[in-house]
């Protein structure tokens, strides 16, 4: 079984991955650090050398690689189901999963974890509000494709497992 969290930057799909990886013994990958082993940089730094289009490239090949694993989590990159047939590659591999947040409290996230995101570094408190409420309706549609849409406000690791016990586990 292959289980992809999906959603926004600052949604929880590392945290709760995590958490949901160990709860299920299954090995925890995330894309972001995946993409980093395999370029040696960040990807802060790949998006200022290569640009945002050469990014999505090799998020999409190695969401095809990621996508003939088998016992894992992927904690997915934030754009990654908007891009090429991404979030249709994870639905015909696996169980996806939205975490779905209001853009308050992703906001509320993001303002303290700007740096390392390409996307949103620099921005300023107003900037920030602005990028998150426009982006997410642009991306809600690709999200809202997932198998599983799930408000993850006080979301627990624990309800997540269940979610997945429940959809055909073991
Ligand atoms: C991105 C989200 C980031 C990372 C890259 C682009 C996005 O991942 O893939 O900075 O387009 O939303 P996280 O969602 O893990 O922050």
């Amino acid at each position: 079984m292959l289980i992809f969290l999906i959603g926004f930057m600052g949604s929880g799909k590392s945290t709760l991955g995590k958490q949901l990886a160990k709860k299920l013994n299954y090995q925890l990958i995330d894309q972001d650090s995946y993409i980093e082993k395999k370029t040696g940089i960040s990807v802060g730094n790949y998006f200022s050398s290569n640009g945002e289009e050469a990014f999505r490239k090799l998020e999409h090949e190695s969401l095809i690689e990621l996508s003939k694993l088998e016992n894992a989590v992927i904690s997915t990159g934030g754009g990654a189901p908007c891009f090429y047939n991404n979030i249709e590659i994870m639905n015909n591999s696996g169980i996806s999963i939205y975490l779905k947040l209001k853009p308050e409290i992703l906001f509320s996230r993001l303002k303290y974890a700007q740096n390392e995101r390409p996307l949103i570094k620099g921005k300023t408190e107003e900037e920030l509000f602005g990028f998150i409420k426009t982006k997410l309706s642009e991306r809600e549609s690709f999200y809202l494709k997932a198998k599983h849409v799930i408000e993850s406000m006080d979301l627990k690791s624990e309800d997540l497992f269940q979610l997945v016990k429940y959809h055909g586990l073991n």
